[in-house]
C-alpha cells in the first residue's frame, strides 16, 4: 500500500526540520540537513512523488503547501548558513595570517645512545646479537659466577652498591646495582648453546666519587665471542674492524696491553690512537673467557673458547665528540643535548 501524504504528514516534517535546524553549529552540519530535507532523496521529494495518489481536490492543496514548506526550508538554511559564516570571520577576526608559525621543537638522541646505536650497528654487521642484561643484579651473577668469590680482592676495584637487606648464604638472592655488563655472560650461556657472538650495551654502578671522567652510573658494552677454536687473533681482528668504523679512522693505531681480570686469562687492555693524535687511549678491557666462567654456566671449557670484552661507552662517546666531562651525558642540560 502506498502511504498516503496529508497535511500532518507536512506539519511532522516541519517540526523535525526546525528541532534540526536549531542544532547545527557548523557549515558541514547545515550540508547534511540540506540534502536531508531538500535533496533529491530529501524528505519533501519523497512526498511530492506521493502527490499523484492523491484524489485530484486533494492533490492541488497538498503541492501548494509542500512548495512553501520548500521555499521556508530554503530560506531558513540560507539563513543559517550566513550566520554561521559570520561568526567564523568574527572569531578569526584580530588574527594575523601572515605571522609565521612556531618552530615545532624536534628532540635529539642522547650521545650516548647515539654510541650504543653505532656500536649495535657495526657489531651487528659482523653476526653479532644485541642481549639485554638487568641493572639489578644479585651477587652470584656479578661477582661470583665470574671467578670472583667473596673474598675476592679484585671485588674491591669495583666499589659496589648494595641494596639494603639481610645477607644471604644464597648469593643469588644478594642484590645489587650491576658494575659490570658482564653479569650478563653467564646469564646469556645459561641460556644458549655456544657458538655465540654477542653484545651487551647496558647501564652499570659504581659506589664512586664523581669529577669529570668517573660518574656513580655509566654505561658499559659487554661482548663475547664463544666457539671452538676462537682465539686472540680473532679478537684483535674484531676490534680492530670496530674502531675503524667506529671512529671513521681508517689509519687508527691500536695495541694490546697486558691486563688484568679475573673472569679472562690471559687479561688485556686494548687502546687506540686516533689520526694526528699522539696519546694512547685505553678504552676496553678484555681476555680469553676464564674456564670458570663456562663452568658457573655449566658449560665443558674443553670443548669452547673465547673472547670477552667491556668498553666504556662514555668514553667512547667522549672521545669521539671530544667532550671532557663525563658529567654532561647525565644532568640533561638541553644546551649540550642540543648539538647532537
Ligand atoms: N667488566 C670489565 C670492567 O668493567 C671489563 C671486561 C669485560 C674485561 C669483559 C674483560 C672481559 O672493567
Amino acid at each position: 500500500m502506498v502511504e498516503k501524504i496529508n497535511l500532518k504528514t507536512i506539519q511532522d516534517i516541519e517540526h523535525r526540520f526546525n528541532q534540526d535546524i536549531a542544532n547545527i553549529q557548523s557549515i558541514e552540519d547545515l550540508e547534511k540537513i540540506k540534502s536531508k530535507y531538500l535533496g533529491s532523496k530529501g524528505e519533501l521529494r519523497k512526498n511530492f512523488l506521493l502527490i499523484k495518489y492523491l484524489p485530484p481536490e486533494e492533490r492541488k492543496k497538498i503541492g501548494e503547501k509542500l512548495n512553501q514548506v520548500r521555499l521556508v526550508f530554503q530560506k531558513y538554511i540560507n539563513n543559517k548558513e550566513n550566520q554561521i559564516k559570520k561568526e567564523v570571520i568574527e572569531k578569526d577576526k584580530g588574527i594575523d595570517v601572515t605571522i609565521p608559525g612556531k618552530k615545532i621543537k624536534i628532540g635529539h638522541i642522547h650521545p650516548i645512545f647515539r654510541t650504543i646505536f653505532k656500536i649495535e650497528e657495526i657489531f651487528g654487521k659482523m653476526g653479532f646479537e644485541v642481549a639485554e642484561g638487568q641493572e639489578l643484579e644479585n651477587e652470584w651473577y656479578n661477582f661470583d659466577s665470574l671467578n670472583m668469590p667473596a673474598d675476592h680482592p679484585a671485588r674491591d676495584i669495583q666499589d659496589t652498591f648494595w641494596i639494603k637487606q639481610k645477607r644471604n648464604r644464597d648469593h643469588k638472592k644478594n642484590y645489587l646495582m650491576r658494575t659490570q655488563t658482564s653479569a650478563m655472560q653467564v646469564r646469556y650461556m645459561e641460556k644458549h648453546s655456544p657458538p655465540f657472538r654477542v653484545i651487551v650495551p647496558g647501564r652499570t654502578f659504581r659506589y664512586e666519587a664523581t669529577d669529570a671522567s668517573h660518574e656513580m652510573q655509566f654505561y658499559q658494552c659487554e661482548g663475547f665471542m664463544v666457539d671452538s677454536n676462537i682465539s686472540v687473533a680473532n679478537f684483535n681482528a674484531i676490534m680492530n674492524l670496530f674502531f675503524k668504523h667506529f671512529f671513521a679512522d681508517s689509519s687508527i693505531e691500536t695495541r694490546m696491553r697486558p691486563g688484568y681480570f679475573p673472569f679472562t686469562e690471559p687479561s688485556f687492555e686494548f687502546d687506540i690512537k686516533l689520526k694526528g693524535e699522539k696519546k694512547w687511549l685505553e678504552t676496553v678491557g678484555a681476555g680469553m673467557i676464564h674456564p670458570n666462567v663456562f663452568r658457573s654456566a655449566g658449560l665443558n671449557p674443553q670443548k669452547i673458547q673465547g673472547f670477552a670484552f667491556g668498553m666504556g661507552v662514555d668514553r667512547l662517546t667522549m672521545i669521539k665528540y671530544k667532550i671532557d666531562d663525563i658529567r654532561l651525558f647525565y644532568q640533561n642540560d638541553i644546551r649540550f643535548l642540543k648539538q647532537f
